[in-house]
């Protein structure tokens, strides 16, 4: 039986290294995740099982807005997105503002063999409950005096506004995404996210739509940046389906951060082919990204060209 190399990509989001302790920081984080997850892909898991883990430990990182360490939204509370999608049969699954729950990709996991399989807020916390998954509070002291900075003078002056700010904040820009070939040639994608930080109750992230994540048996990509954007372009869709059409996926991928970068979007994407090339692209100043193509670990942490994507 022939079997495929396994590659593998994640991204902590597209936000600034200057609130996650910089370069020498974050660099070791997402270096150590992929050589965790490229272990598991190397001894015969499955790509779904590869995505699981990594967005698990993502989760757990306290840098990153997903899980522990999510942003805060307008009225103070933490509602997380995830999804996973299985490449091979188009199995979409997610959860989307769901609250107390260390990883929201777990539930997007057991989602996968239901029949409803995308749940929010409410319904995905009953799922939670059902399933006797502990409570868990992901709040972190840097992300509360965050919030609490963001919103001091209306605290001094009046409630709190229950509405998005409508300046820009680094946060706006934190996801966390993994995208995983295994060595049956089987392609998933997972995202999970905490928001935009400070949106209005009840805005849907596109980290939980296929506009956001998305994979077939050809191509899988997790997406990073302003939901808003992402889902205007609907940019994981958008990536895989032209390699599905035809185009290989770093010409897939510049043509579709051509055409984001045209309509000023803020987005960037981690992306994976079923023929082992790896892809990223960008057109936010930065994108927090790292891969295993089989022999080495590389990243794009230093990247700062005016090029909208790379690949290997
Ligand atoms: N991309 C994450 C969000 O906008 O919610």
């Amino acid at each position: 039986m022939t079997t495929t190399q396994p590659k593998l990509i994640i991204h902590g989001g597209a936000s600034s290294l200057n609130d996650k302790g910089g370069l020498a920081k974050v660099r070791p984080i997402l270096h150590n995740i992929v050589t965790e997850v490229y272990q598991l892909l190397n001894n015969g898991g499955t790509a779904v099982d590869a995505v699981v883990r990594g967005c698990q430990l993502l989760e757990n990182e306290p840098s990153f807005n997903a899980g522990t360490g999510s942003v805060l939204q307008s009225d103070g509370q933490i509602r997380m997105s995830a999804s996973l999608m299985e490449g091979l049969n188009q199995t979409f699954s997610g959860v989307i503002n769901i609250s107390r729950v260390k990883n929201p990709i777990n539930l997007a996991k057991y989602l996968q063999d239901e029949s409803d399989r995308i749940l929010s807020d409410m319904g995905a916390m009953e799922l939670a409950r059902e399933l006797n998954i502990p409570i868990y509070d992901p709040l972190t002291e840097f992300r509360a005096k965050e919030w609490i900075a963001e919103w001091k003078d209306d605290f001094q002056s009046k409630m709190g506004r229950l509405f998005a700010s409508t300046e820009s904040n680094e946060a706006r820009r934190g996801t966390i995404g993994v995208v995983a070939l295994d060595s049956q040639g089987k392609i998933a994608a997972g995202t999970s996210t905490g928001g935009k930080g400070l949106e209005r109750i009840g805005r849907v992230s596109d980290s939980a739509m296929p506009a956001g994540n998305y994979a077939t048996a050809e191509a899988g990509v997790s997406c990073t940046g302003v939901g808003e954007d992402i889902v205007n372009e609907c940019l994981a869709a958008r990536v895989v389906i032209r390699v599905g059409d035809g185009l290989s996926l770093p010409d897939a991928m510049e043509k579709s951060m051509k055409e984001s970068k045209k309509r000023d979007r803020d987005l960037g994407a981690i992306a994976l082919a079923h023929n082992g090339v790896i892809s990223w692209g960008k057109t936010s100043e930065i994108l927090l990204a790292a891969y295993h193509d089989g022999s080495t670990i590389g990243d794009t942490l230093e990247w700062q060209t005016e090029e909208l994507m790379g690949h290997c």
